[in-house]
């Protein structure tokens, strides 16, 4: 789906997100909703924002997990994806915090591998993700999961891509400081949510989103297996979606 601007779109998966919510919440259930951080969503979880404080919607019934996190990350750090989550989203609404679930930046890198295989084990649980959100990294990574990840791969530690780590430099001053690893959700994890929707803004993503939507299906871009889903939207502005 292509809007005019990335406002629009971002009000109208703002307004799909707050339908699903309530939508649980008049069946007695919980939403579990799968988030992205990046600049792409700001705009969706400040409209999310909106409508909690303007239209009262409720987070109490919802449960979170965020695809990813720098590795190794302190969770009070300036960069890290917990603080990005509190200060666009969580600490604005009223969403539980027994409910938020982000990776462990801390972890020891002996208890990495366990940690993700109980990331995935919660999910599971809770009978699965009703809704993924996804940006989209200029190597095509979803999530973190870069160039060379395999579609059923699981939440594991990864190793990022050069390019990725040029992308995050202005954030962290410098690519030298940029974390070499992350923990993410894995292809498989994301492929087993509901429902996915996939925004990306502006031309410097026209590139990628053409060889995401009409390139061969490959580990070399691990967006093209969203192809592969029935379940899928990509929500673009007409800049990102200039070169379909
Ligand atoms: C980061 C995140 C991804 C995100 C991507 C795009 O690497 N791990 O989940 O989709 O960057 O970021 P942006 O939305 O800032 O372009």
């Amino acid at each position: 789906t292509v809007y005019s601007d990335q406002k629009a779109a971002s009000v109208a998966v703002a307004q799909r997100i707050a339908a699903l919510i309530r939508n649980k919440q008049e069946a007695g259930q919980h939403a579990v909703l799968g988030l992205a951080t990046g600049v792409t969503p700001i705009r969706v979880y400040a409209e999310l924002v909106r409508l909690h404080k303007e239209e009262g919607l409720s987070f109490k019934n919802v449960i979170t997990f965020n695809l990813d996190e720098y590795y190794p990350m302190k969770p009070d750090a300036d960069q890290s994806y917990v603080t990005f989550m509190n200060e666009n989203l969580f600490d604005h609404i009223d969403i539980e915090k027994a409910n938020v679930h982000i990776p462990d930046g801390t972890l020891a890198a002996d208890d990495v591998a366990a940690f993700c295989l109980e990331y995935e084990r919660q999910i599971e649980e809770l009978g699965g993700l009703d809704l993924q959100i996804l940006g989209i990294g200029r190597t095509g990574h979803i999530g973190f999961n870069e160039p060379g990840s395999a579609p059923n791969s699981g939440t594991r530690l990864v190793t990022l891509d050069d390019l990725t780590r040029r992308d995050a430099a202005r954030d962290f001053g410098g690519k030298q400081n940029v974390p070499t690893k992350a923990i993410t959700m894995g292809v498989g994890t994301i492929f087993k949510a509901r429902e996915i929707i996939l925004m990306a803004w502006s031309a410097k993503k026209a590139p990628i989103i053409r060889q995401a939507v009409e390139g061969e299906i490959s580990s070399e871009v691990p967006a093209t297996f969203l192809q592969l889903s029935e379940n899928v939207e990509f929500v673009l502005d007409v800049d990102a979606a200039s070169q379909l």
